[in-house]
């Protein structure tokens, strides 16, 4: 199905647990707030995914709060962009149920994410919870309830994108042309920021390593710490590079062509004199202190208002809730619902 509209409408979430860092900001939400503007923008903070493994509620609750505080803080306006809680549009959940039974089976099996993190939680088929399972079912909803053109994500949520597309095809077969088949934007810079204490490991909010992530809460002091500390190699060539063994270095000029918005070659030459990896890591950590203060700054300034941010995030929730509502309807309806009179907007 083909929709016409003035700008393309972009959707994508984020998960709400662990403190968002570095390799979130470069390879997802930088490029949201850069699309913001010239592309209509649907943020959601995805609490509904996040208790696809077991969650603290306190610590949830919070943590939502904390992960919105974090998108404006980092420049996501919240007029130009629908920035909303998950859970706070229902449709999100009650759609969950009708994807679910039109997704085969062995589509989750597939999923690379789902094999990982049913592992990490010892493969216990008594404990893992099934919404493990369904959880791109519940991402293939977040996404196609808004007809996006595009969904802009890290490299790894790849095959989640093809799954909601692959999803968007069945229901367009099965019940009549109803959804936009979505694409995925992978940046092809940043897409992969790694970790600094091991650069074969995306940086995540899962591996809790003093040294391996640059939280973007973190002090100048702890910015500084963390890069000066990256592993490198024991060369001294300071080059891009898909060698493994310069992962590390390849890393911290990623992070400073980013960071500068410079053109690789440019980059080189910012380090044609450079004496070693020390000078390297001196320069990028200088980059991303100063990039990161500012939203540091703002983060805490944002949350210590805890009513304008509910407010914020309400907002955004009615405008989500406009497109997504009427659009479960339709499907509901296409699927042999009768939907009442009054549930009709
Ligand atoms: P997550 O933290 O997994 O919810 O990811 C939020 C967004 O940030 C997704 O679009 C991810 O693909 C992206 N992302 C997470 N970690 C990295 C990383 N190390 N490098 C680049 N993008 C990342
Ligand atoms: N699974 C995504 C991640 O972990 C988060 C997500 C949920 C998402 N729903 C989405 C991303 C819809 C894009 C579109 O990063």
């Amino acid at each position: 199905m083909q929709v016409h509209r003035s700008r393309k409408r972009v959707f994508s979430g984020i998960q709400p647990t662990g403190d968002l860092h570095l390799g979130n900001y470069l390879g997802a939400i930088r490029h949201w707030v850069r699309g913001q503007g010239e592309k209509e923008n649907f943020i959601c903070i995805v609490d509904l995914h996040a208790i696809t493994v077991p969650q603290d509620p306190e610590e949830l609750r919070a943590s939502v709060r904390r992960g919105a505080a974090m998108l404006l803080a980092a420049g996501i306006d919240p007029e130009e962009t629908t920035l909303f809680v998950q859970s706070h549009v229902r449709a999100h959940a009650e759609g969950a149920w009708f994807f679910n039974c039109v997704t085969p089976l062995g589509w989750l099996h597939k999923m690379t994410q789902f094999k990982d993190k049913s592992a990490r939680q010892g493969g216990k088929q008594d404990s893992i919870g099934t919404g493990l399972l369904t959880y791109p079912v519940l991402q293939a909803v977040d996404i196609l309830l808004y007809d996006p053109d595009e969904v802009p994500v890290g490299e790894d949520q790849k095959q989640h994108i093809e799954l909601a597309r692959n999803v968007a095809a069945r229901f367009n077969h099965q019940f009549g042309e109803m959804f936009v088949l979505p694409e995925a934007r992978i940046a092809e810079v940043g897409a992969r920021i790694m970790g600094f204490d091991d650069p074969t490991a995306k940086m995540s909010k899962s591996i809790g390593g003093r040294y391996h992530a640059v939280g973007l809460t973190d002090s100048d002091q702890e910015i500084e710490k963390t890069i000066k500390r990256a592993v490198t190699d024991s060369g001294n060539e300071i080059a891009f590079s898909d060698e493994p063994e310069k992962a590390g270095v390849n890393n911290l000029l990623t992070v400073y062509r980013m960071m500068t918005d410079k053109s690789p070659d440019e980059c080189l030459a910012d380090f044609a004199d450079a004496r070693g990896y020390g000078d390297l890591k001196k320069r990028v950590a200088e980059f991303v202190v100063e990039g990161v203060r500012p939203i540091r700054e703002r983060y805490f300034e944002l949350m210590d208002d805890p009513v304008e941010l509910d407010r914020l995030l309400e907002i955004g929730a009615a405008r989500a809730r406009a497109v997504a509502e009427p659009k479960l309807l339709h499907v509901k309806e296409r699927m042999g619902f009768a939907v009442p009179d009054a549930l009709r907007g």
